[in-house]
C-alpha cells in the first residue's frame, strides 16, 4: 500500500504526457506495492489547449481524453505563453500541502534554437522545490552542466533518460554502472523517424508517405523538419556528448547534415554496392577536446548500424575498460518513452523516500 503520495505538474500534455499519465494508471498498483508511493497529477499545462490546476489532485485520464476529443481545458482562452508555464508551476508549488515531494514532468517541443522555454521551465520547477523529469532533449543539450549544478545545490533530481532512445537505459546506465569507466566516444542511429523514411525508401516507399506515418504514429517531432534536418539527432548528440564526454556543448556545436538531400536513387546506388544509408550521429574525445558530428553515411552490411530497420535505434559506446558497448533499441515508441519517464520518477521517489 502506498504510503507516499507524489504531487505532479505536467508541464506538456501531448503525446508523450497523455501516455505518461496513461501509464502511472496501468502501473498504478505496481508504484504502490513495489515501490510505496502514489503520483497524483496537480497541473497541467498546454500551449494551445489552456492549462488546469488543482491542488487536491486532478483527473488526468479524462484531461488526456478532453485533448484527444478536442476539448479545451476552461482555461484556454488564457493561451499559455512560455513565462505562463514558470508562473503554473510556482503557483503549483505554492498550493501544495507542506513538505509534499514535487515533481515537475516537462515534456514541451523541442525549440532548437535555444533550448528554451523547457530550459528555462526546468530551471523554474528546480528553483520552486521540484525534482524534475523530462522527455525534452533541450534541457541537456542546452544547459546541462548549470542544471547539473543548480539540481545538486538543491538537493533535488534533473532526469531526462527518455530524451534520447525513448525508456532504454542510456544515462541511467551510465550514472549507475560506467562509474569507474572512462568514456572515449560514441556512435549511433539515435533518430527513429530520418531511420524509417531511409529504410522504406530502401523498400521502394516514397519519402512523403514514410514520413507522413511517423507523423500519424506520434513519433515525428512536432515540427518534422527538426528530424529530417538531422537537428533532432545533434540536439540527442550534444546531450549524450554533455553527459557522457563533459564537452559543454550544444546542439549548435554539432557538425551537422540530414536526410533532406537524399534521394531514393543514392539508397538504390548505395544498394547495389553492397552498403545502406543511415544517419550516424557521433562524439568521440580528441587532444583538442571534442567532437560531434550528425551525417548520412553509406554503411557496409556488416556495420551493426546498417541492419537497423525502421524505429530501431543503437549506440555503441566506446569505453577504456570495457571495450564497446552496444545498446539496441528493436522497438521505439512513445510507450518507452513515457517508460522512461516512469523510471525517472521511481528513482525520485526512491530519493525521497
Ligand atoms: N514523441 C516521441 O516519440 C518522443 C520520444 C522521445 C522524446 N520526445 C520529446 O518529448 C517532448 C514531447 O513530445 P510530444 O510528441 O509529446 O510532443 P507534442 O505531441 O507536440 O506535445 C507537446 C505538448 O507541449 C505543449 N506545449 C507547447 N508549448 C508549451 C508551453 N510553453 N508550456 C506548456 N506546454 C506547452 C503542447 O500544447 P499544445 O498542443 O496545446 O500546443 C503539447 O501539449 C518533445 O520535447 C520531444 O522531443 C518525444
Amino acid at each position: 500500500v502506498a504510503d507516499l503520495t507524489i504531487d505532479l505538474a505536467l508541464i506538456g500534455f501531448g503525446h508523450v504526457g497523455r501516455r505518461f499519465v496513461r501509464l502511472l494508471e496501468e502501473r498504478q498498483a505496481w508504484l504502490a506495492g513495489r515501490y510505496g508511493f502514489s503520483p497524483r497529477v496537480v497541473a497541467i499545462a498546454t500551449g494551445r489547449h489552456g492549462h488546469t490546476i488543482s491542488p487536491t489532485g486532478l483527473d488526468a485520464l479524462r484531461a488526456a481524453d478532453d485533448i484527444e476529443q478536442g476539448r479545451d481545458f476552461d482555461s484556454c482562452e488564457r493561451r499559455v505563453k512560455p513565462a505562463d508555464s514558470e508562473r503554473i508551476i510556482r503557483a503549483a508549488a505554492a498550493a501544495r500541502p507542506t513538505g509534499r515531494p514535487f515533481v515537475v514532468v516537462e515534456t514541451t517541443p523541442l525549440d532548437i534554437a535555444t533550448g528554451r522555454p523547457a530550459v528555462d521551465h526546468v530551471r523554474a520547477a528546480l528553483e520552486a522545490g521540484a525534482h524534475v523529469i523530462t522527455a525534452n532533449k533541450g534541457p541537456a543539450a542546452f544547459a546541462y552542466r548549470e542544471l547539473t549544478e543548480l539540481a545538486d545545490s538543491l538537493g533535488l533530481l534533473f532526469r531526462f533518460e527518455s530524451a534520447v532512445m525513448d525508456g532504454i537505459p542510456l544515462f541511467n546506465m551510465a550514472r549507475e554502472t560506467l562509474k569507474a569507466v572512462r568514456v572515449n566516444g560514441f556512435r549511433g542511429v539515435v533518430n527513429s523517424t530520418t531511420n524509417h523514411i531511409l529504410s522504406a525508401m530502401d523498400k521502394g516507399e516514397a519519402y512523403d508517405a514514410a514520413l507522413a506515418e511517423m507523423q500519424t504514429a506520434g513519433i515525428a517531432e512536432t515540427d518534422p523538419s527538426l528530424d529530417v534536418d538531422g537537428w533532432d539527432a545533434a540536439a540527442k548528440t550534444a546531450a549524450l556528448a554533455n553527459v557522457l564526454l563533459d564537452a559543454g556543448i550544444t546542439p549548435h556545436d554539432v557538425t551537422r547534415r540530414g536526410i533532406a538531400a537524399i534521394t531514393s536513387a543514392d539508397i538504390r546506388s548505395a544498394r547495389d554496392r553492397g552498403r545502406r544509408v543511415k544517419l550516424v550521429a557521433s562524439g568521440a574525445r580528441t587532444a583538442g577536446g571534442v567532437t560531434t558530428k550528425v551525417a548520412p553515411e553509406e554503411l557496409p552490411t556488416e556495420d551493426h548500424l546498417a541492419r537497423l530497420d525502421g524505429m530501431a535505434n543503437a549506440l555503441e559506446i566506446s569505453t577504456d575498460l570495457l571495450g564497446t558497448i552496444v545498446v539496441t533499441q528493436l522497438e521505439g515508441g512513445l510507450t518507452q518513452t513515457a517508460y522512461g519517464l516512469l523510471s525517472d520518477l521511481i528513482e525520485v521517489a526512491g530519493r525521497i523516500k
